[in-house]
């Protein structure tokens, strides 16, 4: 099959890839270590008595608080929500922790969502590399994690994931996050040399998925609760990095829907590379489901690949997971011919958006 690019010639690499998102994805294990140091440096203290949490953001800055709320369903005692919108939900109120994201400081509705966080008195946290959500905090005295600028948001993900961990347990809301953490940003480095642009496709499993996904439409199937923001995270890189369209579910609800869609039409189910990404973090029924999952679609999609998150705790099992994601959809791109780091159609949108008055 034609590729636009030999995936282990180093030099066509560099040639498709001029912003170097292979490179940013390769630095990921240090910027989690500079992330760290980041959050813990900022004092961070309220006499708020907290019911729940609340993450408000947009996109790469959204999947942060995604990855919260997955990790938080072990660890922490409070529901967390994630929020993409302009409004807050009605619950918010001063025993709400308000964590408001976002990468250029600039996204209008995260602005709107923060407005409205100060309106109901909810005590907020801002993380962002500058913009009018930098200027504001300092303006109104709000806690600030400032993160550097120059990345692409969905290359900034430790940025944008670990200072989270960080508040919560600057205010007691997480415990014992320590040794997970640095066992996943062990893993995470051990990952990187594996999966680096310089080991060739026939040991190097990103290269191999994004070969598999070549002219399909990629499928991703995750579990909730330990995959499903790795599953989303998945269909995101492969749409801003490769251009392309992906889907993703999650088990077991799919077992309940989406797999009855299997049957037709035929001609696109060969189209489709279903992956499962499976960890040991799974519920033992779920483990049996994607068993019989792949045996009752087996014949009818394409291919069907299956990755497993190694790592020592479920949130290194996650992250492993989600560091090939990002590294296959960054493959994928450059087997396309695509530059991985621009995202046109965004800056299209939001400068369409800038031009008009606001609501
Ligand atoms: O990946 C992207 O560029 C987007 O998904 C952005 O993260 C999203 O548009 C929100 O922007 P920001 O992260 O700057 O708040």
């Amino acid at each position: 099959m034609h590729h636009e690019i030999n995936l282990d010639k180093l030099d066509q690499l560099k040639k498709g890839d001029p912003e170097n998102m292979l490179e940013a994805l390769s630095g990921l294990p240090t910027q989690c270590q500079d992330a760290m140091q980041r959050a813990r440096a900022v004092n961070i203290s309220f006499a708020a008595d907290f019911k729940n949490i609340l993450v408000t953001g947009l996109g790469g800055s959204a999947i942060g608080g995604d990855f919260l709320r997955v990790y938080g369903y072990r660890k922490c005692t409070l529901p967390i929500l994630v929020n993409r919108d302009y409004n807050l939900p009605s619950f918010v109120n001063e025993q709400t922790l308000v964590l408001a994201v976002s990468y250029s400081g600039n996204t209008e509705e995260t602005l709107s969502a923060y407005e409205e966080a100060k309106l109901k008195k909810a005590p907020i946290v801002a993380l962002t590399s500058g913009g009018q959500l930098a200027e504001r905090a300092k303006k109104d005295g709000i806690p600030l994690i400032l993160i550097p600028s120059g990345l692409q948001p969905r290359a900034a993900t430790g940025y944008l994931f670990l200072p989270l961990l960080v508040v919560l347990e600057k205010l007691s809301l997480l415990s014992d996050i320590a040794a997970e953490i640095e066992e996943t940003i062990a893993g995470l480095a051990d990952l990187s040399k594996a999966i680096s642009a310089q080991v060739p496709t026939e040991n190097n499993p990103a290269k191999q998925l994004a070969l598999r996904f070549y002219n399909k439409i990629p499928v991703i199937w995750g579990v909730v609760g330990t995959t499903e923001t790795v599953a989303m995270r998945w269909k995101g890189q492969i749409n801003e990095n490769s251009k392309a369209l992906a889907y993703f579910n999650v088990l077991p609800e799919l077992n309940h829907n989406e797999i009855v869609g299997t049957e037709v039409p035929e001609k696109f189910l060969r189209e489709l590379e279903v992956v499962f990404l499976r960890t040991e973090d799974d519920h033992p029924r779920v483990q049996k489901r994607f068993d019989i999952t792949k045996e009752i679609i087996g014949e009818r999609v394409g291919g069907i690949s299956e990755v497993w998150g190694d790592g020592k705790n479920p949130l290194a099992r996650m992250f492993a997971l989600t560091y090939l994601g990002d590294c296959t959809s960054a493959y994928l791109a450059l087997l396309y011919g695509i530059d991985p780091s621009p995202v046109k159609l965004i800056t299209l949108l939001k400068n369409k958006l800038a031009e008009l008055p606001e609501a």
